[in-house]
């Protein structure tokens, strides 16, 4: 059996769809009841004994990175005899600046999963393509798409990807006390997205550039300040490089990443 954390997000839902599609026991960590093709028990990260509650039986755990008293959690973790344990870190653990509060949680969770005692893979995902959903308000109302940093170019990743990495991790050998840094096949600026989302959906997808001025306001607009002030400095500063494609994730599962433009068809009913 293999536990899931954020089963009802992109990266944890794409894993149980990937787990379950391969034949593997899942066990599904969610805050409230919901329909997914997995053993669904309540539990929430920030409370150590709901999770040490959710563990009898299970060998393989697929946790995020950055909840309260995760030294706790992981040490449950251990006692449960779990026998690997794969963390959602981010390209953030690597940035030119630790201090900011993005990077030192994700720093802080990799230490402690290291510290832990189980055999670990750490996944340093970059930038998910599914961020794209956000704009699909907008270009479901034919309104133009307007985002922040437009001149960044990621190399923008399929959860999809994220979740077969860590299924191989969970369910092969080889990949204990791994720390994969994982990208699409392309680095993408946010105009790239757009033209090739409008694509997939025939129909022209207008996009507008934000200035660093506006994004900062945006940023403050959606998150808190410490957090906004954290992607400023990646990508207003330069703080953070997710430009370079890297070979892992065809090197872990045999075949190349997915491309956006494949994200794009496969989620396209959502804005149309
Ligand atoms: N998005 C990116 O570009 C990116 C890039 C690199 C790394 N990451 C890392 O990947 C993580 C997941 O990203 P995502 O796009 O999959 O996020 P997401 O779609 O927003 O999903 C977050 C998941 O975490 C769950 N969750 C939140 N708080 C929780 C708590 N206290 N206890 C238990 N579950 C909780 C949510 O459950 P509910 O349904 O209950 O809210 C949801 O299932 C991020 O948090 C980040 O650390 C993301």
């Amino acid at each position: 059996m293999i536990l899931v954390t954020g089963a009802t997000g992109n990266a944890g839902g794409a894993l149980v769809r990937t787990l379950a599609g391969r034949g593997a026991g899942v066990r599904a960590l969610v805050r409230r009841p919901v329909d997914l093709p997995a053993e669904v028990t309540l539990g929430d990260l920030n409370d150590p004994a709901s999770v040490a509650g959710a563990l009898a039986g299970v060998r393989g755990v697929f946790l995020l990175s950055g909840y309260d008293r995760m030294a706790e959690t992981l040490a449950a973790v251990a006692r449960a005899g779990v026998e690997h344990l794969v963390l959602l870190s981010a390209s953030a653990a690597e940035a030119a600046n630790l201090d900011n509060p993005v990077s030192s949680y994700h720093v802080e969770s990799e230490a402690l999963v290291r510290e832990a005692g189980v055999p670990w893979t750490v996944l340093r995902p970059r930038t998910f393509m599914s961020n794209t959903l956000r704009w699909a308000d907008q270009v479901r109302a034919g309104k133009v798409v307007r985002e922040t940093f437009p001149e960044v170019s990621v190399a923008t990743i399929d959860p999809l990807d994220i979740a077969a990495v860590a299924a191989a991790s969970l369910l092969e050998q080889g990949h204990a006390g791994q720390v994969y840094g994982l990208t699409g096949p392309r680095a993408l600026r946010p105009a790239d997205r757009a033209r090739l989302l409008g694509e997939a959906l025939g129909r022209e997808v207008p996009f507008e550039g934000l200035s660093d001025a506006e994004a900062r306001t945006e940023l403050l607009a959606t998150m808190p300040q410490a957090y906004a002030e954290a992607f400023y400095g990646f990508f207003a500063r330069g703080e953070l490089d997710e430009s370079a494609v890297l070979p892992t994730v065809e090197q872990v599962t045999g075949r190349p990443p997915r491309t956006f433009e494949e994200w794009a068809v496969a989620n396209a009913e959502v804005f149309r």
